[in-house]
């Protein structure tokens, strides 16, 4: 028996950083997929095949010894078939690209919590999630589960640290030009270069999240009345507090120069310092910002909210 499901990579629409002190952010889900398959097998191992290649691992063995990306693969499927006297194989495709903010190990884990685990039960997504983000822990000890809960209910979603996550029921019509600066990014080095410049900058980065609350606000109301052209104004003004904060470089500000010609608004997505950057559009100028980025060969390319999330089949 086979058991199979997919999950929804993210963006971040406003708020990355500022969200980790305090302030609210604004995810989303795209309609780029993980699909994992899970499938008993006799042997007594774990496998895990997948395009950067694979993992093959008797089961039991201590979590920080392996030193892989498919690492919460082996943590779910070991948690899983635990007692149950089975090996299993994992296969993973994924439309992702990987290690630039766009949540390609959240989606892995979501669709990989789901695809195994329903191999032996009828689990909810609550319990999905849960196992979701105890695999995205072995990779990213300090994950705050925004990611891994925007993959599995999909749409539009508020998170800040004292309240949680709650979803946001307006459904844009925007599109996102996703342009891939091609540099990969750590998520954990820049948060603490952030933490350096608010030390140093106490007063100007308490301004800041005053702006960025202010900003939020605004947006969530544009997003209810779909005003896509001021919410690219939106955008640009939180680019402006990315820059301030020393998240961008020389590459990001060339790439939101492009898209800025033709889009509404454009920012990095994510951590920064690399990664992507999105361009907000709609019908109109879609195809045009596309053909920017790709004249200047970046790597680019369109997504709209996903509103499903985790899907199993
Ligand atoms: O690039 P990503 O998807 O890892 O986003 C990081 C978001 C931050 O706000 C920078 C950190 C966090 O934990 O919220």
């Amino acid at each position: 028996m086979k058991s199979k499901a997919s999950a929804p990579g993210k963006v971040i629409l406003f708020g990355e950083h500022f969200v980790v002190y305090g302030v609210k952010a604004i995810l989303c889900s795209i309609n780029k997929r993980v699909t994992v398959t899970a499938e008993k097998i006799k042997e007594d191992k774990i496998l895990v095949k997948s395009n950067i290649g694979n993992l093959e691992l008797e089961a039991n063995k201590n979590i920080s010894e392996i030193n892989s990306p498919l690492k919460p693969f082996y943590y779910l499927a070991n948690k899983i078939i635990q007692n149950k006297n089975t090996g299993i194989i994992i296969t993973v495709e994924s439309e992702i690209p990987l290690g630039v903010g766009l949540g390609s190990s959240s989606a892995c884990c979501v669709a990989g919590a789901a695809a195994i685990s329903r191999l032996f039960s009828n689990t909810t997504k609550d319990e999905i999630l849960e196992l979701a983000i105890e695999a995205e822990k072995t990779i990213f000890q300090n994950t705050s589960g925004a990611d891994c809960t925007v993959c599995t209910f999909g749409g539009i979603m508020e998170y800040d640290k004292e309240n949680g996550f709650s979803k946001i029921n307006s459904e844009p019509d925007f599109h996102l030009v996703i342009a891939n600066s091609n540099i990969e990014h750590s998520t954990e080095v820049i948060v603490k270069d952030v933490k350096s410049f608010k030390e140093n900058n106490e007063d100007e980065f308490s301004k800041l999240c005053k702006e960025e609350t202010k900003l939020i606000e605004d947006v969530l109301e544009l997003l209810k009345e779909n005003k896509i052209k001021e919410l690219g104004e939106k955008v640009n003004q939180n680019q402006k507090y990315l820059e301030t904060i020393g998240i961008s470089n020389q590459k990001i500000r060339e790439m939101i120069q492009i898209g800025i010609k033709s889009s509404y608004g454009v920012k990095i997505t994510g951590a920064g310092g690399g990664g992507c950057v999105f361009a907000l559009t709609d019908d109109t100028n879609l195809n045009k910002t596309i053909n920017q980025f790709r004249e200047k060969d970046y790597e680019c390319f369109s997504v709209k909210i996903d509103l499903q999330g985790l899907n199993t089949f």
